[in-house]
C-alpha cells in the first residue's frame, strides 16, 4: 500500500508527488533524460515538427468555426466568409496553409538527417518506423485537408488518387487484387460528391488529428531507451556521462539534459524557425497555394494539369512514367520503400554519410533524384521530360534494390 501523508496540503507538491509520481515523471521525461552534446541544429527539427503540428491544431480550430462541410457552401465558407467576412480569417488560413507545406519540408529535413547520420540503426529501429507512419498520416491529413476547399484542384486530385484504388486490374496477380466497386464504395459514390467530402472532413478534422497525436507520442517514447544519435555515431555510456554531469564535470561528461539544456537550444532554433514561418505567412502565403483551386469544383470541367501539392510529387513522378499497372507497381514500392531502409542497409556502421564510402554516394545520388522526381512531376509528362522523368523513377526503385549489396560489405568507419 502506498503511503499518503494525510496532512499534505491538497494539490500540494507532496501531495501530487504521493499520486502522480511527479518528481518521477520529471527526472525521466526531462532533467535526467540525457541528449548527447554531440548534436547540431538538425536534432531541432523534430521539436520544430512538434511545434508546427501545435499550431496546425489551433489555426484548423478556427478554422472550422467557419468552414462548411457541404458541397454547396465549402468553397464559399472558405474564400469568401473565411478569407473576407471573419475578422482574422484570412490569417488563420495563411498559417494554415503555410504550416501544411512547411511541416512537409521540415519532415523531409528530420528523414534526410536520419538518413544521413545512420540514426535508424542499433536500436533505433523502432524510432524509424513510427516517424515513417507519422510521414504516411500526416501525408493523409494533408491531402484531406486539400479537398476540404472543395476547388477545382480538391475536386480532381480526389478523383486521381481515389482512381488509384481502382487501377488493380484483372490482369494484375491474375484478378486476385480485382475489388469492382472498390472505388465507389471509397468515394460514397460515383464521383467526388457530398459523401466523399464528409468522410475527408472527418478524417481530416478528427480522425488523422487523433492518430498522429498517438503515433507523436509513441514516437517520444521509441526515443527513450535508445536515445537520440549524434554527429559522430558514437556508442556513449550514457550511465557515465549523467553521472559525471551530475557531479558538475560538465565539460568531461558528453551529455546534456532534455530540459532545460537541449530544450533551450531548441527554442533557439525555433525562434529561427518562426521568423521564417511568419514571414511566409504575410507575405508568401501563395506558395502554398494552388492558383487553381481558387476556381470552385467543376466536374464537367477538367485541369489541363492535375498534379499534387510539392511534397507529393516525387512518389507521382514514380508512378507517371510508366503504364498505368506497372507504374501502380512502381507507386507502391515508393510508399513502402522508406520503411524499409532499416532492414535495406546492411552495414552495422552508424557513423555519418560522409565517411561511409559508397553509401555517401548512394545518399547523395537519392536527394538529387527526390529533387529531379519533383521538378518532372510538375511539369506536363512530354518529349524530354517524360524521358528524364523515367530515368529518375528507375534511378530511385534501382536506390533501394542496390543498396542491400552497397552496404553488404561496407568497411568500418
Ligand atoms: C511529423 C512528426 C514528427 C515529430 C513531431 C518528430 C519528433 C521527433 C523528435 C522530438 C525527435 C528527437 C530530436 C530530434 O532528433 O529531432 C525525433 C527523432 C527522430 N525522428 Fe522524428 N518526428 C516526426 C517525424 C519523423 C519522421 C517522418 C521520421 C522518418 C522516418 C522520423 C525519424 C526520426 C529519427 C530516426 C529520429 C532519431 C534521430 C537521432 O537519433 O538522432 N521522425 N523525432
Amino acid at each position: 500500500m502506498a503511503h499518503f501523508d494525510e496532512k499534505a496540503k491538497p494539490f500540494s507538491h507532496q501531495w501530487l508527488n504521493e499520486r502522480l509520481a511527479i518528481d518521477t515523471v520529471k527526472k525521466v521525461m526531462s532533467s535526467e533524460y540525457w541528449i548527447p552534446k554531440d548534436i547540431n541544429f538538425l536534432w531541432a527539427m523534430g521539436m520544430i515538427l512538434a511545434a508546427t503540428f501545435g499550431i496546425l491544431i489551433i489555426s484548423g480550430i478556427f478554422l472550422l468555426m467557419y468552414y462548411q462541410p457541404d458541397t454547396a457552401k465549402a468553397f464559399d465558407s472558405v474564400n469568401y466568409t473565411i478569407m473576407t467576412e471573419v475578422g482574422y480569417g484570412w490569417l488563420w488560413r495563411h498559417i494554415h496553409g503555410v504550416g501544411a507545406s512547411l511541416v512537409f519540408l521540415i519532415i523531409y529535413i528530420h528523414m534526410f538527417t536520419g538518413i544521413y547520420y545512420g540514426s535508424y540503426k542499433r536500436g533505433r529501429e523502432m524510432i524509424w518506423l513510427s516517424g515513417m507512419l507519422l510521414f504516411v498520416l500526416f501525408s493523409a491529413e494533408a491531402f484531406s485537408g486539400y479537398m476540404l476547399p472543395w476547388g477545382q484542384m480538391s475536386y480532381w486530385a480526389g478523383m486521381v488518387i481515389t482512381n488509384l484504388f481502382g487501377g488493380f486490374t484483372p490482369d494484375l496477380a491474375g484478378g486476385a487484387l480485382n475489388f469492382p466497386g472498390f472505388v465507389e464504395w471509397i468515394r460514397g459514390d460515383y464521383v467526388p460528391a457530398q459523401a466523399f467530402l464528409s468522410r475527408f472532413f472527418m478524417l481530416h478534422v478528427f480522425l488523422l488529428p487523433l492518430a498522429i497525436i498517438g503515433v507523436i507520442v509513441l514516437h517520444f517514447a521509441t526515443l527513450r531507451i535508445p536515445h537520440v544519435n549524434n554527429q559522430e555515431g558514437a556508442e556513449i555510456d550514457f550511465e557515465e556521462s549523467a553521472k559525471l554531469y551530475k557531479e558538475g564535470k560538465k565539460k568531461e561528461s558528453k551529455v546534456i539534459p532534455f530540459s532545460p539544456v537541449f530544450l533551450s537550444k531548441d527554442v533557439f532554433v525555433m525562434g529561427v524557425y518562426f521568423i521564417l514561418f511568419f514571414y511566409l505567412v504575410f507575405f508568401h502565403f501563395d506558395f502554398a497555394m494552388d492558383p487553381v483551386n481558387f476556381d470552385p469544383a467543376d466536374g464537367l470541367k477538367t485541369p489541363a494539369h492535375i498534379y499534387p501539392e510539392w511534397y507529393f510529387l516525387w512518389s507521382y513522378e514514380v508512378l507517371r512514367p510508366f503504364s498505368y499497372n506497372i507504374g501502380l507497381v512502381a507507386f507502391a514500392f515508393a510508399q513502402v520503400a522508406f520503411f524499409l531502409l532499416p532492414f535495406l542497409d546492411k552495414s552495422p556502421v552508424v557513423a555519418p554519410a560522409n565517411r561511409r564510402g559508397l553509401f555517401n554516394i548512394w545518399f547523395w545520388v537519392l536527394l538529387v533524384d527526390m529533387i529531379v522526381l519533383s521538378v518532372m512531376g510538375k511539369l506536363p509528362p512530354e518529349g524530354a521530360w517524360n524521358v528524364i522523368g523515367l530515368v529518375a523513377a528507375l534511378t530511385f526503385i534501382g536506390l533501394f534494390i542496390t543498396l542491400p549489396f552497397i552496404t553488404k560489405n561496407e568497411k568500418k568507419a
